[in-house]
């Protein structure tokens, strides 16, 4: 059993969530509401069916659930209550700031506008913002297991809202989808100042890892905990500083790990590595960024110290401005002092 303190610092201490799938915190109880305020017809008759489908063997397994759960979404409203649910969940969780990823193309696919998701996405983040000081951004995620193509085309429709995303992302089935295959879109959005983000390494090769930082530039990789097959590769990644945004309850859920005992997370931190913890698709794996950390520090042998640089990467490894980020970094001293 955990420290009690240590279960509260947890809790209590500030931190940022970097790595969030908006799609992924609908939980069924909302899939339904929705479902229901919008005449979409589900596969499932009820939350609980719903929430036994929930049994994972892979990530391709999940991905064809979570796709079937975004469909009951149609209009802004339904954009801006799913999003709001997630700020006021992660609130609860001290989330300071949110780097929050959507995924357009689930969406633009089935005839709903981008200016639908990323209006109602973003009038909650400056409903957050206002209501609870905490503040929060957007990073789009191109579709890999679609064609470069899609997702240059998606650039273009999002190219008038510049002024709501701060950076774009790659997620969706890895396998088989390396990151040079979107050399090209990834090329353009650096030259219009977008931060760089990619999922690598997660059920993919350490290779896919090299390729984000090489081909794409990109300036975290989200998951990444497969570097670890690769020495030279985790020296690099602790070397040049590059954050992994790591999300254990998901590693478990998708098998990259069997258990949360297995979890590479210590061994990251060893490392050297600028390592985060975060929730992933929260509504899917069970749980949010909190339960993420408490169920890791119950699994491995970590504590105050591990907590404190956790806290501190989220802040470090997150696309804030310096003074916001000393401000935050200085919170989090205040809280261990
Ligand atoms: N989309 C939502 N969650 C994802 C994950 N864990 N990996 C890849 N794509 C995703
Ligand atoms: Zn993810």
């Amino acid at each position: 059993m955990m420290d009690e303190s240590l279960r509260n610092l947890l809790q209590k201490m500030p931190k940022a969530e970097l790595h969030i799938h908006i799609e992924g915190s609908l939980e069924p109880e909302l899939i339904f509401a929705l479902a229901k305020r919008n005449g979409v017809a589900l596969r499932y008759a009820s939350v609980d069916e719903l929430r036994r489908a929930y049994a994972f063997t892979d990530l391709q397994s999940f991905l064809d659930i979570y796709y079937a759960g975004a469909s009951v979404l149609l209009h802004e409203q339904d954009f801006y209550d799913m999003t709001l649910a997630y700020l006021q969940r992660a609130h609860a969780d001290n989330v300071r700031h949110a780097e929050i990823f959507f995924d357009p193309q689930t969406h633009t696919e089935r005839g709903v506008a981008f200016s639908t998701v990323i209006d109602g996405i973003h009038r909650a983040l400056d409903d957050a913002k206002r209501h609870w000081g905490m503040s929060g951004a957007l990073i789009m995620c191109f579709l890999r297991h679609l064609p470069e193509e899609d997702a240059l085309a998606t650039l273009e429709q999002a190219i008038p809202h510049r002024a709501k995303f701060i950076g774009v992302g790659l997620d969706s089935s890895e396998r088989g989808h390396p990151p040079e295959k979107f050399a090209r879109v990834f090329a353009r959005c650096k030259e219009l100042g977008l931060h760089l983000v990619a999922h690598a390494g997660e059920e993919g090769p350490p290779d896919y890892i090299r390729s984000a930082l090489d081909v794409l530039h990109v300036e975290r990789i989200d998951h990444g905990v497969r570097c670890l097959e690769d020495a030279a590769l985790t020296r690099r990644l602790a070397e040049q500083r590059v954050p992994l945004t790591v999300c254990p309850l998901s590693n478990i859920k998708l098998r990259v790990f069997d258990r949360l005992a297995d979890h590479n997370l210590l061994k990251l931190l060893e490392a050297g590595l600028l390592v985060t913890v975060n929730s992933d698709d929260p509504a899917y794996f069970g749980g949010y960024v909190n339960d993420n950390f408490l169920r890791m520090f119950e699994a491995l042998p970590l504590g105050r110290e591990q907590a404190r640089l956790l806290a501190r990467n989220s802040f470090v490894a997150s696309f804030l401005d310096e003074a916001a980020k000393r401000k935050l970094l200085e919170e989090v001293d205040a809280c261990f002092a």
